[in-house]
């Protein structure tokens, strides 16, 4: 029985954690901001994209958003306009803040940056509280 619930709440972890994510990014901006319309999350981190399926690339971003918020928000890297060159070297430089992640998931991330925050798509314009927030300390 416990052996039960402890596989179910394992399978659901990655999946509930970015939807508590987004919800609390959420509810943050709507109390705190009169512009949370101009926050769509589902545009922002859009699926399908690139080469990657619909599920592949849901994957993508539950893992792309629970692994790349633990130390700051997503405004780094949603506003950077990377070409593939530069995200290969920028990851290569961020490798060692996530260990623990395995090298699939971060080729997934790779993926997920790469077709959504480069040159041919528009800078997302995100509310003054996530626009203004600053990186920490390296
Ligand atoms: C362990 C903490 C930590 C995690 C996890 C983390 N970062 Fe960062 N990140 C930082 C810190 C600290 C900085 C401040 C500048 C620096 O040292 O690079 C930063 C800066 C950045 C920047 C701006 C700097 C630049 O060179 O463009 C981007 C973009 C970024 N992170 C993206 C990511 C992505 C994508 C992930 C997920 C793979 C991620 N971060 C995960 C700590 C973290």
């Amino acid at each position: 029985m416990i052996h039960f619930i402890e596989n179910g709440f394992g399978l659901n972890l990655k999946t509930a954690f970015a939807a508590i994510s987004l919800a609390i990014i959420g509810l943050l901006v709507h109390s705190t901001s009169a512009s949370a319309q101009e926050l769509d999350i589902e545009k922002i981190f859009f699926c399908p994209a690139g080469d990657m399926s619909e599920d592949d690339c849901l994957y993508a971003r539950d893992t792309t958003l629970i692994t790349c918020t633990a130390c700051h928000v997503f405004t780094p890297f949603v506003k950077a306009q990377k070409t593939e060159e530069e995200w290969d070297s920028f990851l290569e430089s961020h490798r060692g803040r996530v260990e623990e992640t395995s090298d699939e998931d971060y080729e997934d991330i790779s993926k997920f940056l790469k077709s959504h925050f480069n040159p041919d798509n528009p800078v997302p314009q995100l509310p003054p509280e996530l626009e203004n927030y600053s990186l920490p300390p390296a």
